[in-house]
């Protein structure tokens, strides 16, 4: 049997052997992110993919990340690191709905969170991240838009940007709605010299108290250029771990201790490993259709 040790020194051999870049999501476990080529937020990873001089691309994330390398690089060979790892939020609105709201609103510029599938992509005119969105709003040429499927990243972005006219729809991340104001008050009574820095996916009624709002890699950024010790940390928890072996002096505190995505936890380094043996993951195989729609509101994104 092969300890963590053996079988990422193992995972690094077969990786150089076979020409493998792997990128993971900061929300994977920190066994996963030690071995690496580029850990990040889902506009990182989105960056990185499109440079990567690898043919190969092991995306250990959730599928509308591994489907963004494959949109952003079709020529090469795109594995999600394990077949069931998706997004809730990516599939709460179907491409028919999507149609029918366009329907409905001729004037609006539809703008989708990377959190969407391929398919929804392609119905839209320019794809937004948490650590982008803000700023991408401000450029945007519409006074109308109809901001896809998180209404608390919108509602976000709409304090930031105000002078236009928003339309969001029912849904957001099921993993940071279930973080609520008596979590914030809790940890606030039990931590009060804690900066609190959240996730936009957070509710209103939590992104409103904290100290600090942005994308999980905003969110370490953060921690890294400011001098203070404590922080209550308001997304998933696996950044709570990554921060405690980057700053072991420091102190950090999970906003709640629910904050958990089963699905970024899905994939193991045994996974990785039966990837790279090509006995596991899944290669992402999308349309040419797919690849050429869903690419003009990524590039108008990265561009
Ligand atoms: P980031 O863009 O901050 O990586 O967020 C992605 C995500 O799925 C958060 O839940
Ligand atoms: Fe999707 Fe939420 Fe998990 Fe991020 S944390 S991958 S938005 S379910």
């Amino acid at each position: 049997m092969l300890n963590t040790t053996d079988l990422q020194k193992e995972i690094l051999r077969l990786k150089h052997e076979k020409g493998v870049c792997i990128l993971a999501h900061a929300y994977e476990t920190h066994d996963i992110i030690e071995i690496a080529d580029y850990v990040g937020d889902s506009f990182g990873l989105s960056k990185q993919a499109k440079d990567a001089k690898e043919n190969t691309i092991l995306m250990c994330g959730v599928r509308f990340m591994a489907e963004t390398v494959k949109i952003l690089s079709p020529e090469k060979k795109v594995i999600l690191s394990h077949p069931d790892a998706g997004c809730p939020m990516a599939e709460q609105l179907s491409v028919d709905e999507l149609k029918r709201l366009k329907k409905d609103l001729p004037n609006a510029k539809v703008v989708a969170y990377i959190n969407t599938t391929a398919a929804l992509k392609c119905e839209c005119d320019m794809c937004v991240t948490s650590a982008s969105a803000v700023e991408l709003m401000k450029s945007l040429d519409s006074d109308e838009v109809l901001f896809i499927p998180d209404p608390n990243l919108g509602s976000f972005v709409k304090k930031a940007v105000p002078n236009k006219k928003y339309h969001f729809i029912n849904g957001g991340c099921p993993v940071h709605m279930g973080i609520s104001y008596e979590d914030v008050a809790n940890a606030k009574a039990k931590h009060p010299n804690a900066k609190l820095l959240v996730h936009p996916e957070c509710k209103k009624e939590v992104t409103q108290c904290a100290d600090y709002v942005g994308s999980t890699t905003g969110i370490m950024g953060y921690v890294k250029n400011i001098d203070e010790n404590e922080f209550i940390i308001g997304t998933e928890n696996s950044i709570v771990e990554h921060l405690k072996f980057e700053y072991p002096d420091k102190k950090f505190y999970p906003l709640s201790k629910k904050c958990i995505c089963s699905d970024m936890k899905l994939t193991t380094l045994v996974d990785v490993y039966n990837c790279l043996l090509g006995i596991g993951g899944e290669e992402i195989v999308l349309d040419e259709y797919t690849l050429k729609n869903a690419r003009r509101a990524i590039d108008n994104m990265l561009n």
